[in-house]
């Protein structure tokens, strides 16, 4: 495709439920302790919903940040894209459900299933239809509320997830702007997909007495067959857009990965050998929030004051599918 436009992200914002689950809960509904949650994953808290709260709960309030953030209001959206495996109904998307809470209709709005890099698959989309010129200002969410298909009788996984929203506005940039989403990767190693799995709820096992009473509605997780191809696979998208776009690491100002372990994070950074000052990490508040974790620590390092308007942006996924991506952007 010949780009006619750029592509940039204009806005930021995230928003995540009140209520807070420590490894000091957890302690006390599982066999596990806050010392092995700690050094096994660097988590210490995250935030959990309600009962009555939603995907599109979070993602709503987190949208209006954005928006507001781009100096945008809702009618200047003509689409929206929301990466999400935990959505509020397994269909309709909670795209549409988030076009209708924030008023709007008549353009297009999906959900993509990607795992936890789903907010970076939507904006190598959203970069795409803005590019060609389909559209100029999309608005990207990541949201995931994972507690709600969790097993808390597995200490293995249920001491990893929280939930969370974070959004993006994706624009069209001004010729003269510095701000653009320069390149991105997106791929996916489909050998694998039964290492990380809700296998009941679909096609191939819908709900029965049986598949609640197994558990089969929430995550099934191989977690150290899958730590080996996090840290490969990320590894390998930087690295295609790092060499395509003729830059060293020593160039990128800021690396935000998934949060999904810390010690991941570490071996990405030391694989890469990128400054550690340079990564972003907020996994010890949040835990893992699948397709909301980039956006999440994109926006609380821009308002923090970190990550400044010009700087150079890596950002590495990997997840569910098995899925991976890479994002450049400058801001
Ligand atoms: O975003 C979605 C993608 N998924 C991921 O990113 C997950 C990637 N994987 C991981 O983060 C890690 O593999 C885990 C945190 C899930 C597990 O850490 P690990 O170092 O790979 O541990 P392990 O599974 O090899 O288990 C080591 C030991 C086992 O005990 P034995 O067999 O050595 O006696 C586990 O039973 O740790 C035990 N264990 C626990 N102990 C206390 C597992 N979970 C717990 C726990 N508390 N919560």
């Amino acid at each position: 495709m010949i780009a006619k436009y750029n592509a940039k992200i204009s806005g930021t914002g995230h928003y995540v439920p009140d209520k807070i689950l420590t490894n000091f809960d957890l302690e006390k509904m599982i066999d596990t302790t806050d010392e092995w949650i700690r050094t096994r994953t660097g988590m210490v808290e995250r935030h959990v919903v309600t009962e009555d709260q939603a995907a599109s709960d979070l993602a709503y309030p987190a949208s209006l940040k954005a928006l507001e953030a781009a100096n945008l209001k809702p009618k200047d959206l003509d689409m929206i894209i929301v990466g999400t495996i935990s959505g509020d109904h397994p269909f309709p998307s909670t795209a549409c459900i988030l076009q209708k809470k924030l008023g709007l209709k008549n353009f297009p709005a999906f959900d993509v299933s990607a795992g936890c890099p789903g907010w970076l698959y939507s904006a190598n989309i959203a970069k795409q239809f803005v590019e060609n010129g389909v559209a100029k200002n999309i608005l990207v969410v990541g949201v995931e509320i994972l507690t709600k298909i969790t097993n808390y009788n597995d200490r293995n996984t249920c001491i990893l997830f929280g939930d969370g929203a974070g959004a993006t506005i994706i624009s069209r940039a001004e010729s003269k702007d510095i701000s653009r989403i320069i390149d991105s990767e997106i791929t996916a190693d489909g050998t694998h997909y039964e290492l990380l799995i809700q296998e009941a709820g679909g096609s191939r096992m819908p709900a029965s007495k049986e598949s609640v009473k197994k558990n089969l509605h929430t995550c099934y997780m191989e977690g150290n067959k899958i730590f080996k191809f996090a840290v490969k696979s990320m590894d390998s998208m930087c690295d295609i857009v790092m060499k395509r776009n003729k830059l060293d690491v020593t160039s990128i100002d800021w690396l935000i990965t998934h949060q999904a372990n810390m010690r991941i994070i570490e071996a990405l950074g030391r694989k890469m050998r990128i400054d550690s000052n340079k990564v972003i990490v907020n996994i010890e508040k949040y835990g893992n929030t699948s397709s909301a974790t980039i956006p999440i620590a994109l926006d609380e390092a821009i308002r923090s004051g970190k990550i400044r308007h010009g700087d150079l942006i890596l950002m590495a996924s990997f997840g569910a599918g098995l899925t991976s991506g890479s994002l450049l952007i400058r801001l």
